[in-house]
């Protein structure tokens, strides 16, 4: 039986990697995205890929979404946003306006996926963040939603494994797409972001989705309430930085 995966903020960058590569591997797929234009041409260029136009910080929204796009196995929890500046720099708005979308969408899209996944295997993939273990400058309230995300998986872990649902995250490092393609455009960042890798390059949307389709998989089903980091080493990587002959 084909598996069903609804993917949120699928209609552009990481999340729509993420739905090409699982219709590649025989997934149905179904997105769901607030950019009404972005879902359409997703579904244009991907025949039989499904959209919904909603916001996951509405309870409403996403009810309707399942109800339309159908009970999934598998949900990525990836829709995220990103206010740059320093948080004593930022508005209360700002700050609340992440936490809606990054925090609480997450909380609304798991809490409903994991309703309507019961009596059946389920999986839910939170998408978090190196953010999630280290502060960045300029950051603003992303590394705050970020860790709790990385929390709130471990706590579902635990509390959705008697009903065989597993619930991990997966934390992308420095990837040249998304709301990061603009940071990567000056050539100076981009060198000295791909210098400070391990690996010596930049992560892709594919390296991402890659790691799904493996903690999605049989291969990796034994993974439950775990952060997989992806980030080709550099976030544990400060004494890498700093040689000592
Ligand atoms: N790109 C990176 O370098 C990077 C690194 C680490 C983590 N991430 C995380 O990966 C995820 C995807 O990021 P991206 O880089 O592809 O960003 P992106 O801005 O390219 O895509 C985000 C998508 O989410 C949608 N979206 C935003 N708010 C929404 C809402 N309230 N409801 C439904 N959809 C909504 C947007 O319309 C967009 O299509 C995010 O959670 C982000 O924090 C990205």
């Amino acid at each position: 039986m084909r598996k069903k995966i609804i993917i949120t903020g699928g209609a552009s960058g990481l999340g729509l990697e993420i739905a090409k590569t699982a219709l590649d591997r025989g997934y149905e797929v179904g997105i769901i995205d607030t950019d009404e234009a972005a879902v359409k041409l997703a579904e244009d260029q991907n025949k039989s890929l499904r959209g919904y136009v909603a916001n996951i910080a509405k309870e409403n929204e996403v009810k309707n979404a399942f109800d339309q796009l159908g009970t999934p196995n598998t949900v990525i929890n990836n829709a995220g946003i990103v206010r740059f500046g320093p948080l004593i720099e930022q508005s209360v708005e700002d700050f609340i306006s992440t936490v809606n979308v990054n925090l609480i969408g997450t909380y609304i899209v798991s809490r409903e996926a994991a309703l309507r996944m019961e009596g059946q295997e389920g999986h839910i993939i939170n998408i978090s963040s190196i953010n999630s273990i280290t502060p960045g400058p300029g950051a603003g309230a992303y590394p705050s939603t970020k860790a709790g995300i990385k929390q709130m998986t471990r706590q579902l872990a635990i509390e959705l494994s008697g009903k065989n649902i597993r619930v991990n995250s997966v934390a992308p490092g420095f990837i040249d797409a998304g709301m990061s393609a603009p940071i990567y455009e000056d050539e100076k960042v981009r060198k000295a972001r791909s210098g400070a890798v391990p690996l010596k390059r930049l992560g892709t949307g594919k390296d991402i989705a890659e790691a799904i389709m493996f903690l999605d998989s049989e291969q990796g089903s034994y993974v439950n309430g775990h952060e997989f980091v992806v980030d080709g080493g550099v976030v544990h990587s400060l004494l890498n930085q700093l040689p000592r002959d």
